[in-house]
């Protein structure tokens, strides 16, 4: 992996920005807050999901589902739900009792603006927002609840929140490889996983396809983690948006802690290899996704 601080932005980054800036639109639209909403919850949610954020999940999503021959319109839908749960897992992993950050997308975290209450609760809307945005508007309802399952397996006790409890009961405690890998794979990579699988399943994908986005999504997301972990070793702090050098203060489980930068490194590049091995499937019209993994390794941010 290349040292961020040498890496001039990639093409796969200017990519990624200019597809989430086009996002931007049908995502305010699906959380436009009807009459029954409290104002300042709407404000607190819009405030999580909107203003910056890489847009990862959501790309996975749609590029997948437009690989695998899907409708768009479905994908973006299951876009803007995946970036509803990946806000509140953001708003919730911020609060004080969590890692308590006050710093986010260059921006105040949700509850330094709105209290930690009203931060609680956003999360906790948003996660709600999510499956209702899945079984509203999918053109098929056998599609919707395919895709509510896999959203909620993702997100859920075996997925990013079972992550976030191995996270938080790792701190503090001998760091050990095996415990950092359990960490990365529920909290983060099963939720990316579930991105890449939500683009085929939108796209009422074969077998072959399916299991190829798991993988894919799976090995991006280790990736992902491990570069999120180095961000916080060697990452600047004004780039990244967030607090950094956080994680060896509070004792975290990570990658570094575990085994070092050098071979952080080396892991992150072995995960990119594995997750560019499963795109083969797809063929050369996947190569934006290859340029998206190598952007995951060298981010800066
Ligand atoms: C941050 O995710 C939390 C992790 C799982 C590492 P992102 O780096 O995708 O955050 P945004 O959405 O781009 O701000
Ligand atoms: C990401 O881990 C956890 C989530 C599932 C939100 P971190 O706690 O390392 O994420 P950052 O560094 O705060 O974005
Ligand atoms: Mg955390
Ligand atoms: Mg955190
Ligand atoms: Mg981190």
């Amino acid at each position: 992996m290349t040292q961020p601080t040498d890496t001039p932005k990639t093409d796969a980054a200017s990519e990624l920005a200019a597809w989430a800036a086009d996002f931007e639109a049908p995502l305010a639209a699906m959380i436009e807050p009807g009459p029954d909403v409290p104002p300042t919850l709407a404000e607190a949610m819009r405030y999580a999901v909107q203003g910056g954020g890489k847009r990862v999940r959501a790309y996975l999503v749609t590029r997948v589902c437009e690989l695998c021959g899907g409708s768009t319109d479905d994908a973006l839908s299951a876009a803007v739900a995946i970036e509803c749960v990946h806000a509140f897992s953001l708003v919730h992993d911020d609060l004080p009792a969590m890692d308590d950050d006050d710093l986010r997308r260059g921006r105040p975290t949700c509850h330094k603006v709105f209290g930690e209450a009203m931060a609680i609760l956003a999360g906790d809307g948003l996660l709600a927002l999510a499956f209702e945005i899945l079984a509203e508007r999918m053109s098929d309802p056998r599609t919707s609840r395919s895709a509510v399952l896999e959203l909620a397996r993702g997100t859920g006790w075996a997925g990013m929140v079972g992550g976030q409890v191995r996270d938080i009961e790792g701190e503090g405690e001998t760091v050990e490889l095996a415990r950092v890998e359990a960490i990365h794979r529920s909290k983060t990579a099963r939720l990316l996983e579930a991105a890449a699988r939500l683009g085929a399943i939108c796209a009422d994908a074969d077998d072959e396809r399916l299991k190829a986005a798991s993988v894919f999504g799976h090995e991006l997301g280790r990736a992902f983690q491990i570069a999120d972990d180095l961000l916080d070793v060697i990452g600047d702090a004004a780039v990244v948006g967030k607090a950094v050098a956080k994680d060896a203060e509070i004792g975290k489980q990570t990658y570094p802690a575990a085994v070092g930068l050098e071979e952080s490194r080396r892991a992150a590049d072995e995960a990119a290899r594995r997750a560019t091995a499963a795109l083969e499937t797809f063929g050369p019209e996947a190569d934006d996704l290859r340029r998206l993994v190598e952007f995951v390794v060298k981010r800066d941010r």
